[in-house]
């Protein structure tokens, strides 16, 4: 189903405000992790293990699963389709992945916080794999955003035999 001009600008708006939104909730989340490791207080530490759950479960996990329903809204409500073009294409994986790994650390996440809670003395350890995934979730994210504006040309397969089938 096809929406309208207005609907479509409407939906296009919470689209782009949920997906920029979840680039600045990590990066407020690799604030934390930076100022972690570049301290050897412990309670410093520990309050960014605390802090960094929140920003998860409450910033960066409803704003990835945000974007990932409104592109597909985006998707399916306009002529782009879900799988006719290889860059909606490329985003729909990509994000799908990074909300996977996402979900998956912060099972880890809340480990370490729930140790800070309960011990006060959660691992500096874990920071430098909260680096990485922050970091490499933050380059993906990006990857995203240049493939959102640009949009490269490049149909799929089956984006041509629903083209072709348009002209017959
Ligand atoms: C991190 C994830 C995402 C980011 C950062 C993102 C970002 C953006 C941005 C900035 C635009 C506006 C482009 C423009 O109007 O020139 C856009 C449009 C669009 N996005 Fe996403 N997006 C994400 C996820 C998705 C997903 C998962 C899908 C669907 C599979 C999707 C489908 C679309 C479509 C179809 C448009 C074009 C809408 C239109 O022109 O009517 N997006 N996206």
């Amino acid at each position: 189903m096809i929406m309208t001009p207005q609907l479509r600008k409407f939906a296009l708006t919470v689209h782009i405000t949920c997906s920029v939104g979840w680039i600045g909730a990590v990066i407020g989340f690799l604030v934390l992790v930076v100022s972690a490791l570049r301290t050897q207080d412990a309670q410093i530490v520990n309050a960014a293990w605390i802090t960094m759950e929140l920003i998860g479960w409450y910033a960066i996990v409803p704003l990835a699963l945000a974007s990932l329903l409104t592109g597909l809204i985006m998707s399916l409500g306009t002529k782009w389709g879900l799988f006719k073009h290889y860059w909606i294409l490329i985003k729909l994986i990509m994000t799908i992945l990074a909300i996977i790994v996402l979900l998956l650390n912060m099972q880890t996440v809340s480990f370490q916080a729930s140790v800070a809670t309960e011990t006060g003395s959660a691992a500096l350890a874990g920071m430098e794999g909260e680096l990485i995934h922050a970091g490499g979730g933050l380059l993906v994210l990006l990857v995203i955003v240049i493939l959102s504006v640009y949009k490269p040309q490049g149909i799929t397969r089956y984006g041509q035999r629903k083209q072709q089938n348009k002209t017959n």
